[in-house]
């Protein structure tokens, strides 16, 4: 497998400055030395271009705040993982808040049928400016995905829905608002809240989800948001909900998503270290990329 890690210093889709260093704390934490170790053949095309909006004219226009550059970045971070799917390569990007989730699956979807989402985190990222409590598009891209919200966000690439909500399952959700507990009942979109995790165990949870997925998916997007997991284990991010996934949990899916060897794409989000102790958060999201990559199988 060849690697091509793009960088997205991304943080207009949401409030809280800081995770735009999220790439660098990644790198930092060692990101190409550990999967360099597992003898991936790595490339790191750097980051995007986010274009800043200047101070103080920060808009939140329809309830969709910066709507403009967050578009913008989305686009170039589209064909940029179109480019690297089209060279064989296994796109990872490293944000940056989740709204860039919104260009990695415009440039990822387009090629494949039936793209399957794994979304690891504690909300569903599920709003639209009709919904959104807050304005803050890193609260919308599933939503942008399925083709709902703002055309100039939903339509990057050219088309849409980028996926389909019974290709979607939803791991470590604990904080949905009103209106996407309402669309997940409108879509059937299979969701592991913490009670099921807790109920069932993750093992059983990740071997639902890939037999679930295996069938009907010919490619699974991996989008781990590190708020999935207990702000205890990874404080370093902008909406820390408690409550959460714990880091053996997170080792653990990582590692049986490995042995099934079905994710065909991953982006890791939401790490601010500004917000972080020591960087530890960043650490986290590196260990959790070695899992998925096969660290125990090699
Ligand atoms: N549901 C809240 C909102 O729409 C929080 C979203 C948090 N999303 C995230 N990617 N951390 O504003
Ligand atoms: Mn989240
Ligand atoms: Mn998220
Ligand atoms: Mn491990």
């Amino acid at each position: 497998k060849k690697i091509s890690i793009i960088g997205v210093p991304m943080d207009l889709g949401q409030n809280r400055r800081g995770v735009d260093m999220g790439p660098s704390a990644i790198r930092y934490a060692g990101v190409m030395e550990t999967l360099e170790a597992l003898n991936f053949q790595i490339e790191d095309l750097g980051d995007i271009k986010i274009s800043r909006p200047s101070r103080g004219a920060e808009q939140l226009q329809d309830n969709l705040r910066n709507l403009s550059q967050v578009a913008e970045g989305n686009e170039l971070l589209a064909e940029q993982v179109d480019e690297a799917i089209t060279a064989g390569r296994f796109p990872l990007v490293l944000g940056g808040d989740h709204s860039i989730a919104i260009g990695s699956l415009a440039g990822i979807a387009k090629h494949y049928e039936n793209l399957g989402v794994i979304w690891y985190d504690a909300h569903g990222d599920l709003n639209t400016a009709d919904t959104s409590p807050s304005g803050n598009i890193h609260g919308m891209p599933l939503a942008v995905n399925l083709g709902l919200g703002h055309e100039r966000l939903t339509n990057i690439l050219g088309y849409q829905p980028k996926i389909k909500p019974e290709n979607i399952v939803l791991i470590g959700a604990r904080s949905l608002d009103e209106g996407e507990k309402e669309l997940i009942r409108e879509t059937g979109i299979k969701v592991y809240t913490m009670h099921e995790v807790d109920r069932m165990g993750m093992s059983a949870v990740i071997t639902e989800v890939t037999d679930y997925l295996k069938d009907r998916t010919d490619g699974v997007h991996l989008s781990l948001d590190l708020d999935g997991l207990d702000p205890g284990d990874a404080p370093g991010v902008g909406t820390p909900v408690i409550g959460g996934l714990s880091y053996r949990e997170s080792h653990l899916a990582m590692e049986m998503l490995a042995e099934t060897d079905m994710v065909t794409s991953a982006e890791f989000v939401e790490v601010n270290p500004i917000l972080d102790e020591k960087n530890k958060t960043a650490v986290i999201a590196v260990g959790l990329m070695g899992s998925l990559f096969g660290e125990k199988l090699k």
